[in-house]
């Protein structure tokens, strides 16, 4: 990693470093509680560093049961744009503030890719997670096409502007960004430090007044051997796993690089 890189983590100490799990459709009972009572063990007392864990929906209860009284916090994996009414299959941000809910993922590219969501619902989304007093977790990234041609900047840009239209960019003071490149999501495949620390840099001067202040995590193959390169490049503030959030030990290592 270059020496630039490196040259001003510290400046940016106020901002407290995340580390979010998305265990997406994986697990059930009790492979869950095995694997919550592990993270719950080894992540006690007082860290510089937020722990979130978002399993699926039906496991939103028990995992609260058993992390509740622990640092670790309760995140959700999806929400409705809506607030209440005749949407079969689907859950409010209302309902998931209930259940202990504190982060709401939104705009995972999985979602974006398999479910067809756009640009526009994931700014209803949004909004609908902070009218429920949540904290969205903005996942944005560009695919391998996008990256080849060069576009990755604008289509960044172009994700962001989709959200700003609706709700400015104050209300990223209660919100969090993901950069996820599509093409490092489950491939064994991370960005380079270079090539993050761009993009992070470029997605904080989008953000006017809170560029400062505003967390922007990295995910797209996170794990516990490289995770302390990424947390050391000053603009990434943590990361969001999908793998490495399944097995206690790695998702430990990586909470305690970020700690
Ligand atoms: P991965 O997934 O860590 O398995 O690449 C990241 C994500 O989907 O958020």
């Amino acid at each position: 990693m270059g020496e630039v890189l490196l040259l001003n983590k510290t400046s940016h100490a106020k901002r407290r470093q995340l580390v979010v799990g998305n265990w997406k459709m994986n697990g059930n009972q009790h492979s869950n509680a095995e694997l919550l009572a592990q993270i719950v063990a080894g992540w006690q007392g007082e860290h510089s560093a937020d722990v979130v864990v978002c399993p699926p929906n039906p496991y939103l209860i028990p995992t609260y049961d058993i992390i509740a009284g622990s640092p670790v916090l309760l995140g959700a994996q999806n929400v409705s744009q809506y607030d209440v009414g005749a949407f079969t299959g689907e859950v409010s941000a209302q309902m998931l503030a209930e259940l202990h809910c504190k982060f709401v993922i939104i705009g995972h590219n999985e979602r974006r890719r398999l479910q067809g969501e756009t640009d526009e619902q994931v700014a209803q989304k949004f909004m609908a997670v902070q009218r429920a007093n949540l904290i969205p977790i903005l996942c944005i990234g560009e695919s391998l096409a996008q990256r080849e041609n060069g576009w990755h900047l604008e289509v960044i840009r172009r994700q962001l502007e989709a959200v700003f239209a609706h709700v400015g960019r104050d209300v990223f003071a209660n919100a969090v960004v993901a950069y996820e490149p599509v093409w490092a999501v489950g491939t064994g495949k991370t960005a380079t430090p270079e090539q993050a620390q761009e993009v992070h840099r470029f997605i904080r001067s989008q953000l006017g007044g809170l560029a400062e202040e505003v967390r922007i995590l990295y995910g797209g193959s996170v794990k516990a051997g490289n995770a302390e390169q990424l947390f050391a490049i000053p603009d990434i503030d943590g990361a969001l796993l999908g793998g490495a959030s399944l097995d206690a030990e790695e998702f430990l290592k990586i909470c305690k690089a970020a700690d």
